[in-house]
């Protein structure tokens, strides 16, 4: 069985990170048009530094929780049975790594990463930057910022998505509140090719009437028992 897992900032959430669009969210106390744009970048650099370092700092405090350990087992147990997760996340948190996910799509990119726009060299990166880090590949400064996707950017291996989106039997969309595209399509995408879709999710999403099956409650809780179910029944 090949399951398609699309995770959002939910499924972190319950590991201190925050989400962006729920009351307090990361949008509502931050603007995105002046931080999370390459506009925002080029008109104020360390401003747009200082928010990355800010969660850099917060993201290497925090621990991966129940959902993302749950997601590493559908991992390893799926290719047990002959069958593979593609598992895609929105966030830019190494949470499924450090729980044990060996294979992770990063639509949006990787906070513990740097890219030089000046000579494209993408390297991983833990401590702050400014804009006098010069860049370790070519030495220059000024054009080092942190490897994630900003607003009117281009995500991230998309045709790899969508092969693997295609060859899913499922398509189970975590922790995500189905705003913002491409993801958010991911379902309508799946539907109109005939393949089950299922939404765990702490409430409804935008997208919540595409779904097939739906299942609300915390990431922390909700995941782990699907992966049981997942794992007994295949
Ligand atoms: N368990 C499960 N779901 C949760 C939990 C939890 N503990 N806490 C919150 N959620 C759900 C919320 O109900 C919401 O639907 O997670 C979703 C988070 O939605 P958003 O804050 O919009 O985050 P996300 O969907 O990941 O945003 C997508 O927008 O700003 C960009 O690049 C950013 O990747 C991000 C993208």
């Amino acid at each position: 069985m090949n399951i398609f897992v699309l995770t959002g900032a939910g499924v972190s959430a319950q590991s201190g990170l925050g989400t962006f669009r729920d009351k307090d969210g990361l949008w509502s106390r931050f603007d995105p048009m002046k931080l999370a744009t390459p506009e925002a970048f080029a008109r104020s650099p360390n401003e747009v530094h200082a928010f990355y370092n800010m969660r850099r700092r917060n993201l290497i405090e925090a621990e991966p929780n129940a959902a993302h350990h749950a997601l590493a087992r559908l991992e390893a147990g799926l290719e047990e049975r002959g069958g593979k997760l593609f598992l895609c996340t929105q966030n830019i948190d190494d949470l499924h790594e450090r729980a044990g996910s060996r294979e992770v799509t990063h639509m949006h990119g990787e906070l513990l990463k740097a890219r030089c726009a000046a000579c494209g060299a993408i390297m991983p990166w833990c401590e702050d930057l400014s804009v006098d880090t010069p860049c370790p590949s070519c030495g220059d400064t000024g054009n080092l910022r942190p490897h994630v996707v900003w607003f009117g950017e281009m995500p991230l291996f998309m045709d790899a998505i969508y092969d693997a989106l295609l060859e899913a039997d499922l398509f189970v969309s975590v922790g995500t509140s189905g705003s913002v595209y491409p993801a958010a399509g991911f379902v309508a995408e799946a539907r109109g090719h005939g393949i089950r879709t299922c939404e765990i999710n702490l409430e409804p999403s935008d997208n919540a009437r595409q779904f097939d099956e739906r299942r609300y409650g915390p990431a922390s809780e909700a995941v782990p028992t699907w992966v049981g179910e997942i794992l007994t029944s295949t």
